[in-house]
């Protein structure tokens, strides 16, 4: 579904929803608006609706030939989910409109608005995403296939919340650009499409790009990227941008994406089963990529810069071999004891060449391990880093835009795991704590610059049902990460 918030009234020759949010009250309030709706005449005994999170109540009063379509949507208690009610009540209008012959929605009723207003928009956008890029129109299912568009018009009472609304929808289309990134499967989706999609994006919104092949990533010695490369016919990528909102010679933040397009687990072979997924494995890349949509768009006065290795993790005759040792660009030494831990190689690279910009924070973000989703579940993702300000931050960000982030140790004891009889390091640390060793070897590339990393392996995508993430890629990263950056005071 295509959407557009927009502010005033709908033309009135279309078909347009009403649409009320209520917070959880004693059925009263609700009632009260139903009966000055005429509602308690036309549907007697329909007012148990009492406003609980993800409650939908819907109804067609006949005030007129078209019968107004009226939609009461339900967003709880603050103790229950805050803003993200609110969120997930636009996603649930996007679920039922969707399905409705409406053009439009009018929002007519929204207790708190500076707090739920944004995210309702931001849910309605997220939740009415589909990629439908590979349904062919010979698909059974054209009916669905046409897309849709709904206008969402706020009354002119919202007007001051204009800033608010607008900066989550730029964000929300951007967390859909991601998904369609990460969604992509990997025929489609090389290192070298993906760059190039990606210097489209940068190109359209007017910020720098530089891309890395395969002779200038052997030029920058960065034997751990090309070491994982290796197995493919696909050649390497470094994609980089840069975004100066800033003042000049402001230090910037530097974003680094995992950009692993398609993850087979090289010759340490991943088993069949779930394998298809692992097209998912850029999904941190995906989200550090968005950005450029949210900064290029909305422009907040800071520097930024986006690293993202891309590479494919294929084995064949030139592929890595368990026990074979790689330089990293800094020069430490890696034995490479199992190739299905190549997130960690390529983001080595990408964490040294990050620092020669001398930023004031790096912030990483890769479905990196399985661990972190048997550690933590898919709740939220992990963060572990070497500054706890930034990992405040980060924990901040994550319940203002509910992609959740829980902090797990990083302490020295764990180094032990990932010592190695014949280099510097070896690339894994065992079963315990997968999580933590893999952000543990990370660390080894990070000199005292403050550094946070986000393992998103349980994130990226959504198997269940759930009011505004669809099926497949979520965009996760990207809301969290637009957050920090638009919201970055020092
Ligand atoms: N891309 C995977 C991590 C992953 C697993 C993401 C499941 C999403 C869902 C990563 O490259 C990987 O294979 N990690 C290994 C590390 C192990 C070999 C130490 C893992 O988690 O099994
Ligand atoms: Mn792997
Ligand atoms: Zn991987």
């Amino acid at each position: 579904m295509k959407i557009e918030v927009k502010f005033g009234r709908p033309p009135t020759n279309i078909n347009a929803v009403q649409v009320h949010l209520f917070a959880k009250s004693d059925s009263g309030s609700v009632a009260k608006a139903a009966a000055d709706l005429g509602l308690s005449k036309v549907l007697p005994g329909k007012s148990d609706f009492t406003g609980r999170r993800d409650e939908s109540f819907e109804c067609y009063l006949q005030k007129d030939a078209r019968g107004l379509h009226h939609i009461f949507l339900g967003i709880g208690t603050d103790a229950d989910g805050g803003a993200d009610n609110a969120r997930r009540a636009g996603g649930i209008l996007a679920g039922i409109a969707a399905k409705s012959k409406d053009q439009a929605a009018i929002l007519l009723d929204c207790p708190e608005p500076a707090k739920n207003l944004a995210a309702f928009a931001e849910g309605l956008i997220l939740g009415g995403y589909r990629f439908d890029r590979f349904k062919s129109r010979q698909s059974n299912k054209s009916e669905n296939n046409k897309i849709k568009k709904l206008r969402l018009y706020l009354g002119d009472k919202f007007k001051a919340h204009i800033r608010a609304v607008d900066r989550s929808v730029i964000v929300a289309e951007a967390a859909c650009l991601a998904r369609d990134l990460v969604n992509t499967p990997a025929n489609y989706l090389t290192p070298t499409s993906y760059a190039n999609e990606a210097a489209a994006l940068a190109g359209k919104y007017r910020i720098k790009m530089k891309i890395y092949g395969p002779r200038e990533l052997a030029k920058l010695k960065m034997g751990l990227l090309l070491g994982v490369a290796r197995g493919s016919d696909q050649p390497p990528r470094l994609i980089t941008w840069r975004y100066d909102g800033g003042k000049k010679g402001e230090p910037p933040i530097v974003l680094v994406g995992k950009g692993v397009t398609f993850d087979t687990g090289g010759i340490s072979l991943k088993p069949n089963e779930g394998m298809a997924d692992m097209k998912n494995d850029m999904a941190g890349s995906a989200a550090v990529i968005a950005q450029i949509m949210v900064l290029g768009r909305l422009k907040p006065r800071l520097n930024v810069i986006g690293v993202a290795p891309a590479v494919e993790n294929m084995p064949s005759g030139k592929a890595l071999k368990p026990s074979d040792i790689l330089t990293a660009s800094d020069g430490q030494t890696v034995e490479v004891l199992n190739t299905d831990a190549e997130g960690r190689l390529i983001l080595a690279d990408a964490l040294c060449f990050a620092q020669r910009f001398k930023p004031k924070a790096i912030i990483d973000i890769a479905t990196l391990t399985g661990a972190v989703k048997i550690a933590l579940g898919t709740a939220t993702a992990g963060i572990l880093g070497n500054d706890e300000a930034l990992l405040k931050r980060l924990y901040d960000c994550g319940q203002a835009t509910a992609e959740k982030t829980w902090q797990l140790p990083l302490w020295r004891e764990y180094y032990e795991q990932i010592k190695s009889d014949m280099a510097d390091m070896k690339n894994v640390g065992g079963k315990p704590a997968g999580a933590i060793t893999a952000a543990a070897f990370l660390s080894k590339f990070v000199k005292k610059v403050p550094w946070a990393h986000i393992d998103i392996a349980a994130m990226d995508n959504q198997e269940g049902s759930h009011p505004y993430q669809p099926k497949g890629a979520t965009g996760f990263g990207v809301r969290l990460l637009a957050e920090m950056l638009l919201g970055w005071k020092g």
